[in-house]
């Protein structure tokens, strides 16, 4: 890591000076929600080299073998209403979607709510939590794995994986993702800072991420969690909800997964 070239491309953003960095560490999640509670400053960020319990969405762990993917909590202190928090897993997908597309030009799909596929393989996902108010500032967390170097992955995965350099046929700079992803997120935030501009940035959301998704619309999956059923997915709604056309009628999916409906 080259600690100077980082702060570099950083001044400016909300990020500069707030990196947290261990070659080993548990979840970087964890650790950053930990700071929250503490108080740690809107905009640090907590990257490992390594975790030893990489969580992802649903309970599944994360392997997060040493130096083979990019492992990053971004810590976010935001005037969000509890409603507008459901935004910011799926702006998350968007950031991450955009970094890798700025340092590949490969376009991963994303699969709702935010794991980032190529060609059906899994190359990225994104845990966000967020805490109770502090200070009327909502503490977020956004966590992000990518997979980086890897060039096999342990049996069993709920989706098939693979990595930036295998799709690539390239060794991919991890501080340069580090960068563009940190970068990305620091333009995003700028208009989630007054009010005005915020409600215009959040209902914008939809429409980005049909551009970048297949599964967004006109898609048979089946969806898994508390909602699961099968059908065609009819898009977000208003408030960033996956609606989905099912036998029984039209269905609204608040949280949970998809899967290619196999005929
Ligand atoms: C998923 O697809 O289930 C989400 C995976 C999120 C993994 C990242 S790696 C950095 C951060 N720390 C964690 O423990 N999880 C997230």
């Amino acid at each position: 890591m080259d600690r100077a070239a980082l702060e570099k491309a950083l001044g400016g953003t909300v990020f500069a000076g707030r990196l947290h960095h261990f070659t080993t560490i548990g979840s970087t999640n964890t650790r950053a929600l930990e700071q929250a509670r503490l108080g740690a400053p809107h905009g640090s960020y907590y990257l490992a080299d390594e975790q030893t319990a990489g969580r992802g969405r649903s309970n599944h762990p994360w392997h997060s073998a040493s130096g083979d993917g990019l492992y990053l909590s971004a810590l976010l202190r935001l005037p969000l209403s509890a409603q507008q928090l459901v935004w910011m897993p799926l702006l998350a997908g968007l950031v991450a979607h955009n970094a890798i597309a700025a340092v590949t030009s490969l376009h991963p799909d994303i699969r709702w709510p935010n794991d980032l596929l190529i060609r059906d393989r899994k190359t990225g996902g994104i845990l966000v939590e967020a805490l109770a108010e502090q200070d009327g500032l909502r503490p977020v967390v956004m966590g992000v794995g990518i997979n980086l170097h890897q060039t096999s992955f342990p049996p069993g995965l709920a989706t098939p994986a693979t990595s930036l350099d295998r799709e690539t046929g390239t060794r991919i700079s991890r501080q340069q993702l580090l960068v563009a992803l940190l970068q990305s997120l620091h333009r995003e935030l700028l208009p989630l800072a007054s009010e005005s501009a915020r409600s215009a940035a959040l209902a914008a959301i939809p429409a980005r991420i049909a551009a970048c998704s297949s599964w967004i619309q006109g898609r048979q999956v089946a969806v898994h969690g508390p909602h699961a059923c099968t059908g065609t997915t009819l898009g977000l709604d208003e408030r960033g909800y996956l609606r989905v056309q099912t036998a029984d009628g039209p269905v609204t999916i608040t949280t949970g997964g998809l899967r290619t409906l196999e005929n």
